[in-house]
C-alpha cells in the first residue's frame, strides 16, 4: 500500500480515469493522502468527476516516473468524516486555497479492492493488491 502511495505521490501528477455512461474520462490529479491505512484522493462534489464516481465507482489511475509506470485499478469510496477531510487538507495544504473541511463541496474518497501493477521495459511487472 505504501509503495503505491509513494509512487503516486512522488509522480506529482497522476491520471484518473472514470466511466461516464459508456465513455472513458481521464484527467490529471495530484492530491493524495494516507489516512486510517487507506489511500485517499480529493475532489469537489460539483465536478463531473465526482458525479461519475457516484454513479460508477470503478476507476483506474496511471502515472509514470523514472522509467516505470503504474496502473491502479480500484473502487473509490466517499468518506464524509471531517477527520478524513482535515487530514487530506493538512497533507496537501495547497488545497486550502479552494477547499475546507466544512464546506459543502470538499470530497475525499479512499481506494478499495486495489490492484496496482508497476511496469517497466526491463523488469517483470510487480502486482500489489490490497
Ligand atoms: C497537476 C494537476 C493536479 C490536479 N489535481 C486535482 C486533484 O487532486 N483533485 C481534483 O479534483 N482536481 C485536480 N485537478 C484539476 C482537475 O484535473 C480538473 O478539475 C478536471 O477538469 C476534473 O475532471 P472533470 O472535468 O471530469 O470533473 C488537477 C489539475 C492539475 C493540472
Amino acid at each position: 500500500m505504501k509503495e503505491v502511495y509513494e509512487f503516486l505521490k512522488s509522480s506529482g501528477v497522476f491520471y484518473l480515469a472514470t466511466i461516464d455512461n459508456d465513455k472513458p474520462r481521464v484527467r490529471p490529479f495530484g492530491a493524495i493522502n494516507i489516512y486510517n491505512d487507506k489511500i485517499y484522493l480529493q475532489t469537489g462534489k460539483i465536478k463531473p468527476v465526482s458525479k461519475q464516481i457516484e454513479k460508477n465507482n470503478n476507476v483506474e489511475i496511471c502515472a509514470f516516473k523514472d522509467g516505470k509506470w503504474i496502473r491502479v485499478e480500484a473502487k473509490l469510496i466517499r468518506d464524509e468524516s471531517r477527520e478524513a477531510k482535515v487530514s487530506m487538507l493538512e497533507a496537501n495544504p495547497e488545497l486550502k486555497a479552494m477547499y475546507s473541511a466544512d464546506d459543502a463541496n470538499t470530497e475525499v474518497l479512499y481506494m478499495e479492492n486495489v490492484k496496482a501493477t508497476i511496469s517497466s521495459f526491463t523488469d517483470a511487472p510487480k502486482v500489489i493488491e490490497f
